[in-house]
């Protein structure tokens, strides 16, 4: 017969600070057995974006079983979701997907004019981004913030972000627009469109080139 369990994901408040070591072994425990880079956090750091409401928090009565935490760089022109975590108990359910759109909807709640972007070599990552509406750039589209880079340094491919200048690295660079980006975009725009004939034909082929694809 199938169990059902109760899940609660929430925003996290000063009561959660509890999990924050919790928290720290989940993720290193899961860098450590995927071999790859995984930017290490500070206890007393994630216990700060619990008590501050930065942070999403998924628990299965006491137990914390999933996590995520929102940061600004680059003068809040920028946000990330970071740290996403899931139980290895209780994956492949679709809880991540859950977690990180509500930490997406934190994040932009908070920080209406920023920008989210996330950097992975995660394809779970990846997927759940792309639903959410990122879509990959590169580097040069994210924040230049020290402070985000910084974050890469206990990676240990930090040496290949080093060695190409910050350009590129083995994540993938992914960027959704902010807020007001979003709901700027839902204006009908249609009475805008330049129709073919009008205009000074500015970015239009000559005539005697023919695409084929
Ligand atoms: C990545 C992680 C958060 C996914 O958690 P999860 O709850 O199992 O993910 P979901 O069930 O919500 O799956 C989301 C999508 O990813 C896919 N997916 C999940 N795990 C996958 C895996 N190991 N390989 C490939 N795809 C995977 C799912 O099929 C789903 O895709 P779909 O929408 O096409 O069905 C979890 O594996 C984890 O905590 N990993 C360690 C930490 C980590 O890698 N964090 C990301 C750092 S950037």
């Amino acid at each position: 017969m199938e169990q059902v369990i109760d899940i609660k994901i929430v925003i996290a408040g000063k009561g959660h600070a509890v999990h924050a070591q919790a928290i720290v072994d989940l993720i290193e425990e899961s860098a450590r057995v995927r071999g790859t880079g995984i930017a290490k956090r500070d206890p007393n750091y994630i216990k700060k974006k619990l008590e501050t409401g930065h942070s999403v928090v998924a628990l299965h009565g006491e137990r914390l079983i999933g996590f995520c935490y929102v940061e600004t760089y680059s003068h809040q022109r920028y946000v990330s979701n970071s740290g996403l975590i899931v139980d290895p108990d209780y994956r492949h359910h679709g809880l991540a997907k859950k977690i990180k759109r509500a930490a997406f909807d934190l994040a932009r709640d908070l920080y209406p004019e920023a920008r989210v972007f996330g950097i992975t070599t995660s394809l779970p990552v990846m997927k759940i981004n792309t639903e959410l509406g990122y879509v990959p750039v590169t580097f040069s589209e994210l924040t230049q913030d020290e402070e985000f880079w910084r974050g890469c340094s206990s990676c240990p491919n930090y040496e290949i972000l080093q060695s190409k200048n910050r350009k590129m690295c083995l994540c993938t660079g992914m960027l959704a627009p902010s807020k007001v980006e979003e709901e700027a975009m839902k204006y009908d725009l249609t009475h805008q469109i330049v129709t073919a004939g009008g205009g000074s034909g500015f970015g239009r082929a000559p005539k005697h080139i023919k695409f084929r694809y």
